[in-house]
């Protein structure tokens, strides 16, 4: 039989037995709980990273937000909850993740939320948002993490924000520069325990 075990967090079916978890946790003062699964991305905790995220992230009362690669659904989920009359769209391209984070809405208790599968951007591309979040794959390489910064913009309103969280000795200068072609904009949300939070506002 073959094994699966070092799957990639990104595989887009994954063929491993799902191993569930169950993490309990409190994000910006709230309990939440989630299901977790092998093969998906931070099975046994709300990643530090996420969580620097969901703590410093500046979201619109209403309107439209993305969480683009969404995992189990902790930065969609905690952004609905927050703001009950945003309407929040999470999408990532692992089926297994898709599944959990629709699970995890339900358990959560948020309504003003969707779920979608798929690649990048291709399942909101006729949508506009008024924010968008992200915690790139990093393990799926810097192509990926450049392309969710490039594709932002076709799927934003004007003023919208993108944000997104990454370990600051990733992308130092790069990012930032794909940061200014993409929108001409690059400020430092949050900067902890050796993450660094961007945004930026399109013009
Ligand atoms: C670092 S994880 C973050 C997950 C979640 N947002 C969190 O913070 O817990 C990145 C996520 O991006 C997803 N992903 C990777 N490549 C993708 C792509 N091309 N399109 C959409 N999602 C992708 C992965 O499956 C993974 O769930």
């Amino acid at each position: 039989m073959t094994s699966h075990s070092n799957e990639h967090y990104f595989a887009e079916t994954p063929k491993s037995q799902a191993r569930f978890g169950l993490v309990r946790t409190c994000l910006r003062g709230k309990p939440f709980e989630f299901t977790t699964a092998s093969s998906v991305f931070s099975v046994k905790r709300v990643d530090l990273g996420t969580r620097i995220l969901i703590e410093s992230m500046l979201l619109p009362e209403k309107g439209c937000a993305l969480d683009v690669g969404c995992g189990y659904g902790a930065v969609g989920i905690a952004a609905a909850k927050f703001k009950p009359r945003l309407h929040v769209v999470l999408t990532d391209v692992n089926r297994r993740a898709v599944l959990l984070a629709k699970q995890n809405v339900e358990k959560n208790c948020v309504f003003n939320i969707e779920v979608r599968h798929g690649d990048l951007y291709d399942p909101v591309k006729e949508c506009c948002f008024d924010c968008i979040l992200s915690n790139p794959p990093i393990s799926a390489g810097m192509d990926t993490v450049e392309a969710i910064i490039h594709g932002a913009p076709q799927v934003m309103t004007e003023k919208a924000t993108f944000q997104m969280v990454i370990r600051s000795k990733i992308g130092k200068k790069s990012l930032p520069e794909a940061f200014m072609e993409a929108f001409g904009d690059c400020r430092v949300l949050a900067i902890e325990s050796g993450y660094r939070v961007l945004m930026a506002q399109k013009n």
